[in-house]
């Protein structure tokens, strides 16, 4: 298993050392096109069963107060990098048995749930990335590759915040539910953490 973070840290390394090297981690920014066609080719070779595009940011601005700048970085975390990761790893994936790549969306990303307006930069991050994984579903049907957004729940985490509805334990536990019962009729399909179908 592979673990990639931007700054290596006292969790990462933590986790390096208990999984007895079955984990090995990577310093990577999601941004960095040319680090991660590096890493793809470092780890060439070496099938990969399930890529999961989990790095995202929560940056919202207000109607008439949009931050074009603050939303490209957004762009590029949530948006750009799902695709250019899959690019990268397709390879991999296909190599592998499971062949799954599954992004970490948002419901805030879904335009027919959408009842409550604002968040201009996420939702629209997310709202694209949810067409990247169903463009990628099409394209990579044919190597079996399964691709598929997903929702983790509001999650307490730094961007879920304290006041979240679930802990992170509830969300990936759901989550590696959904993603091990993915079949190919699911690829290109949304789904939250507790396998419901959620609107594009
Ligand atoms: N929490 C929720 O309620 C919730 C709900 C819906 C969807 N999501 C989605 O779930 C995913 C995980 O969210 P989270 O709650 O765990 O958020 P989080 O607590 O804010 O963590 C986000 C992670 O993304 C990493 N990251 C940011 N920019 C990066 C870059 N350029 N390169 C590599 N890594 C980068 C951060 O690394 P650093 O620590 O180095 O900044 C951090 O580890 C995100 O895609 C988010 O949009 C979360």
């Amino acid at each position: 298993m592979h673990a990639c973070a931007r700054q290596p840290s006292a969790a990462l390394g933590e986790i390096e050392r208990t999984a007895s090297g079955l984990v090995r981690t990577h310093t990577l920014d999601v941004t960095d096109h040319a680090a991660i066609d590096a890493l793809a080719e470092q780890l060439r070779g070496e099938p990969i069963d399930l890529l999961l595009n989990v790095a995202g940011v929560l940056v919202t601005t207000g109607f008439g107060k949009t931050n074009y700048e603050t939303w490209m970085r957004s762009v590029r975390i949530n948006l750009f990098a799902p695709l250019k990761i899959a690019e990268a790893f397709v390879d991999h994936v296909a190599a592998g048995e499971g062949r799954r790549i599954v992004t970490l969306s948002s419901v805030l990303g879904s335009i027919g749930g959408n009842a409550a307006g604002g968040m201009y930069d996420y939702r629209s991050t997310k709202a694209g990335v949810n067409a990247v994984m169903k463009s990628m579903s099409l394209d990579l049907a044919r190597r079996g590759i399964i691709a598929a957004p997903i929702h983790p729940g509001w999650v307490r985490t730094d961007m879920g915040g304290p006041r979240a509805e679930i802990d992170p334990q509830t969300s990936v536990a759901g989550m590696r539910r959904v993603i091990a019962g993915l079949t190919s009729a699911d690829t290109g399909r949304f789904f939250n953490y507790q396998g419901e179908e959620l609107p594009w």
